[in-house]
């Protein structure tokens, strides 16, 4: 494979390259949280759909290294091909396998569209291969599309309103100005195709074919994620369509819990904190809520990445032996830092008051566009971005 000097080439809220080393970096760093945050050991198997990037990847450095798990994981993500640098989420994984390789642990990648049936049974093979049932299903997928595993129907998901059409504040991410953004009321038929794609039907499709394989362990766990958010996004997304969706996730999580708990399982929903991902960087409105939440979390020392998120939701809710704390819906809420009614309150006040000229002192702006850049491996401490880097990597 050749190497090259890899820089970022960013539009918007997408950047098509991505740099081995400085993603190999980032993966390090998830590792070393979760090594301090678990016990390493507690955990025999689990699957993580969504493991390349966000908080399906920290979730899957959390099972393999703060509990000892062997681990399946299933992500979307193309290797490099030529002078192409392959995505973020394949070179850390690549940096996860060399990792739990030198630990000593399994590690599988099933790389390829997790709706889809073939996949599904991939990652039951990989399983069987493990010789053990499943004692940890994470759903963290983010898709803006689904195939139908049976027919050829696509469905797409749209980030709009339900109500009225709604104005708001957003940054665009390439001039840095702030303008007003309208986004028009979803129709049904737009409702409808983001809850097939991001609500609970293929979670539950998951756990369907894991039972059918006998690959369940009876005190099996699952969690997917879901967020709620402040008024200002409220009705672009909880009141949106991708709510909707994430009501449907709710009540799929509420209903496979009846199921799991008879023999000593769960399922629960853990609504996280609002931060820097692929997924809600291109979220309208989102990236600029970041950014001011950003600065008063930090000021007041209560900011979390991804890595401490779900190192917290793991310790207090979710590793062996603990029970859940849930709010009246019967939600995990991890996102309990940023709904500080304190917290909340300055945010809203930074938001009045937030225009391009004081953006910068007023928000958090460049920790969000450095979280950004992060992503793809780039402005990551300690990495020579002048020095060629070998393309190629191995999810082996
Ligand atoms: P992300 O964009 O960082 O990661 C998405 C993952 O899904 C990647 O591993 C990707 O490879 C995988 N994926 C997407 N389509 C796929 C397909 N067809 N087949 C196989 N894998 C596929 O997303 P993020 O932000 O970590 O989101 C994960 C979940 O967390 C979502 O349900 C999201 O709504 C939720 N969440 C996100 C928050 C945020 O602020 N980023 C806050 C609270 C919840």
């Amino acid at each position: 494979m050749p190497t090259a000097v890899i820089n970022p080439r960013i539009r918007g809220f997408i950047c098509t390259t991505a740099h081995p080393a400085g993603c190999a970096a980032n993966v390090r760093t998830l590792i070393d949280l979760a090594r301090a945050g678990g016990p390493g050991k507690g955990l025999g198997t689990v699957l993580v759909v969504g493991s390349s990037a966000g908080f399906g990847l920290a979730s899957l450095a959390t099972s393999i290294f703060g509990y000892g798990a062997d681990a399946v994981g299933v992500c979307f993500e193309r290797p490099a091909a030529g002078d192409k640098p392959g995505t973020a989420g394949f070179y850390n994984l690549a940096e996860m396998h060399r990792q739990a390789k030198t630990a000593g642990r399994k590690l599988t990648t099933i790389n390829g569209d997790a709706f889809s049936h073939a996949i599904k049974q991939q990652a039951i093979a990989a399983l069987k291969a493990l010789g053990r049932p499943v004692d940890l299903v994470v759903y963290s997928l983010a898709s803006p599309k689904r195939k139908d595993p049976d027919s050829d129907t696509v469905w797409g998901s749209v980030l709009k309103p339900l109500g009225d059409a709604y104005t708001a504040k957003t940054v665009d991410l390439d001039s840095d100005q702030i303008k007003d953004v309208t986004l028009v009321t979803a129709t049904a038929e737009e409702k409808a195709g983001t809850i097939k794609v991001m609500g609970g039907e293929d979670w539950k499709l998951w756990i369907d074919v894991l039972a059918e394989a006998g690959l369940l362990a009876p005190t099996c766990r699952t969690v997917a994620y879901s967020y709620i958010g402040p008024k200002v996004t409220h009705p672009i997304y909880r009141a949106g369509t991708i709510g909707a969706a994430k009501d449907h996730l709710e009540a799929t999580g509420r209903e496979l819990n009846v199921r799991l708990a008879k023999t000593g399982g769960g399922a629960w929903v853990s609504v996280n904190k609002a931060l820097v991902t692929q997924a809600s960087s291109a979220i309208p409105v989102v990236p600029l809520y970041i950014a001011l939440l950003y600065k008063v979390m930090k000021t007041k020392g209560s900011h979390e990445e991804t890595g401490e998120q779900i190192v917290r939701l793991f310790k207090d809710h979710l590793a062996p032996g603990r029970q859940p704390k849930l709010d009246e819906q019967g939600r995990i809420r991890v996102d309990d830092w940023e709904m500080d009614p304190v917290v909340q309150a300055e945010v809203d006040r930074l938001w009045q008051s937030v225009t391009s000229d004081n953006l910068q002192s007023c928000s958090d702006y460049a920790g969000f566009k450095t979280g950004f850049r992060r992503l793809f491996g780039f402005e990551v401490p300690g990495i020579d971005y002048a020095a060629p880097v070998e393309l190629g990597a191995e999810l082996a």
